[in-house]
C-alpha cells in the first residue's frame, strides 16, 4: 500500500511515498522541510529523540543577518522578531578593558539577532504541524537504501513497528552522530579534521545580562564569554579543559572563574541561580562532497565547526536554502543541474566559515602548549584587530555572515 504522508499524518502506513525524505529535525531538517512545503514539495521528516527533547535542546543563539532575514522571508520569523535581541556589535574584552567592534559602521548596517535555536526548532515545529505535514519523532534503526539510485528510500522503527519510505531524494539533515553520513560507502567522502584540547562549558541562568553586547573575553585562566537569551536569561561560557566533567563544576566554582576571567575595572558580573549547565566538545570538520547520488548532507552531518564564531547553525539554514532551491528546480523542470552543483556551492561558505571559527578559536583560548611567546602573538593579534578598521572589518564581516561578492 502506498499513502501519502499528508493524508496519513500522524498514522503512518507502513509504507509511505514522499518526494524527499527528510533524516533529522535540527534547524537544518526542520527549515527545508518547511522551504520545500513553500514550494508545494512534499517530505517526511524522521526524528530520533522525543519532541520536547529537540525543543529544549540548548545550543547556539546567534543568528547571523541573512539567518534572520531567512526566517522573516520565510514567514517563520514572528516570534524572533519581537523576543529576540538584535545587536550591531560585540566586545572583545582583554587585558581587563573592552573594545567594541561596531557591526552597524563596519557592515553597512548589518547586525546579528540573538535567539536561541531552540526556539527556532519550536517555531518550525508548530509551523509544520499546524500546517498538517508529518514529523515522525522518536523513530529508531534508521537506514538509508539504494542512495545511488534515484529511488532511494528509508526503513526505519516508529513505536516497534518496521516502516519505509520511499522517495526521490534523502536529505541527511542528522547532525555529526547520524547515519546520514556513514551510509556513504567508505572511500567517497575526504574527511578534514582537528580537535581542539579544550572544551566550553555553558550555563543558563536566570539574570539580567551584565552586558546589552555579548562580551569575548581573552583571559590568562582561559576563554570566557558572555551572552543572553533574554533580558532575564544570561548565558555563559567557560573554557575548560577537553575531559573536564560536568560534575567537578558546582555552581559556585562556576561563577568565580566567570568573576576571574570576566573582572573588568568599573563593571560587575551580576549572578543568579544556574537553570541548565554542560559541557560541549570542539571540532572542526568537514566532508567533500556533501552529497553522494541521491542523498545531500546539511550542516552538522556535513561540517562542524568550534563555537567561537558562532556559525554552525547559520551554515546549517545556509545549506538547506541552497538544496531548497535545487530540489525546486529539480521538480519544476527536472533540471539536474543545482543539485549536481550542490555541494561546489555550499563548501565556499563552508571553508569560510571554517576558517574564520577556527581564527577566533586560536586568537581567543588558552592552549595546553602555548608558551609565553604564542600569548604575545594572541595578544598581538586582539590590539591590531581592534584597532585597525580593516582587521575590525574582517571580523564583523564574517561574524555578521559573510556575503560573496562574486557567484
Ligand atoms: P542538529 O541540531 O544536531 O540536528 C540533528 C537532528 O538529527 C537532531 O535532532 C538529532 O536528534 C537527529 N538525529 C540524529 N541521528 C538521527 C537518526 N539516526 N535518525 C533521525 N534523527 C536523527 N551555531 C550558531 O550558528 N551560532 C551559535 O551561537 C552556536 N553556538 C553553539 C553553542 C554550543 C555550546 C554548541 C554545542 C553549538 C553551537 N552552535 C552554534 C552550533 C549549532 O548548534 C549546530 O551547528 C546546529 O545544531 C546544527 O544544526 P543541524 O540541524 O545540522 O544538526
Ligand atoms: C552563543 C554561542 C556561541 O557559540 C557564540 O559564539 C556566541 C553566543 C550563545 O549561545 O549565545
Amino acid at each position: 500500500m502506498r499513502t501519502s504522508p499528508s493524508q496519513k499524518c500522524g498514522v503512518p502506513a507502513s509504507l509511505v511515498r514522499t518526494q524527499v525524505a527528510i533524516v533529522g529535525a535540527g534547524p537544518a531538517g526542520l527549515m527545508l522541510a518547511h522551504l520545500l512545503s513553500l514550494d508545494g514539495i512534499e517530505s517526511v521528516v524522521i526524528e530520533s529523540r522525543t519532541r520536547t527533547y529537540v525543543e529544549h535542546r540548548v545550543r547556539a543563539g546567534v543568528l547571523e543577518q541573512g539567518s534572520a532575514d531567512l526566517l522573516d522571508a520565510t514567514g517563520a520569523g514572528a516570534r524572533m522578531r519581537s523576543e529576540g535581541l538584535v545587536h550591531h556589535g560585540i566586545q572583545l574584552r582583554f587585558g581587563g578593558s573592552d573594545h567594541r567592534i561596531d557591526f552597524g559602521e563596519l557592515t553597512g548596517g548589518r547586525g546579528i539577532t540573538v535567539y536561541g535555536q531552540q526556539e527556532i526548532v519550536k517555531d518550525l515545529i508548530a509551523l509544520r504541524l499546524s500546517a498538517g505535514h508529518p514529523i515522525l519523532f522518536e523513530v529508531s534503526d534508521v537506514e538509508l537504501h539504494d542512495i545511488r539510485s534515484d529511488q532511494p528510500s528509508v526503513s526505519f522503527l516508529l513505536d516497534g513497528a518496521s516502516m519505509s519510505i520511499d522517495c526521490d531524494i534523502v536529505a541527511g539533515c542528522d547532525g555529526f552522530h547520524g547515519v546520514s553520513r556513514d551510509s556513504i560507502p567508505a572511500g567517497v567522502l575526504t574527511t578534514y579534521e582537528r580537535d581542539y584540547p579544550f572544551a566550553w562549558l555553558g550555563i543558563l541562568a536566570g539574570i539580567a545580562p551584565s552586558s546589552e553586547e555579548l562580551i569575548y573575553c581573552y583571559h590568562e585562566r582561559g576563554f570566557a564569554l558572555l551572552s543572553m537569551r533574554s533580558p532575564t536569561v544570561g548565558r555563559l561560557y567557560l573554557q575548560v579543559p577537553a575531559d573536564e566533567r560536568i560534575g567537578d563544576w558546582p555552581d559556585a566554582r562556576i561563577w568565580e572563574e566567570l568573576q576571574a576571567r570576566l573582572a573588568a575595572a568599573g563593571w560587575s558580573l551580576a549572578e543568579g541561580p544556574v537553570t541548565e549547565k554542560g559541557i560541549s566538545a570542539m571540532r572542526s570538520f568537514v566532508v567533500e562532497p556533501m552529497q553522494f547520488g541521491r542523498l545531500f548532507l546539511s550542516g552538522d552531518a556535513a561540517h562542524i565547526v568550534p563555537p567561537t564564531g558562532a556559525k554552525g547553525m547559520n551554515l546549517a539554514l545556509r545549506d538547506v536554502s541552497v538544496l531548497a532551491e535545487a530540489v525546486a528546480a529539480f521538480y519544476a523542470a527536472g533540471d539536474t543541474r543545482l543539485l549536481d552543483e550542490y555541494s561546489a556551492n555550499c563548501l565556499r561558505r563552508v571553508w569560510r566559515a571554517q576558517h574564520f571559527s577556527w581564527w577566533m578559536t586560536s586568537m581567543l583560548h588558552r592552549f595546553p602548549d602555548h608558551d609565553a611567546y604564542q600569548a604575545q602573538l594572541q595578544r598581538a593579534q586582539l590590539a591590531y584587530t581592534v584597532d585597525s578598521r580593516a582587521a575590525s572589518t574582517s571580523l564583523a564581516e564574517n561574524y555578521v555572515g559573510y556575503e560573496w561578492a562574486t557567484t
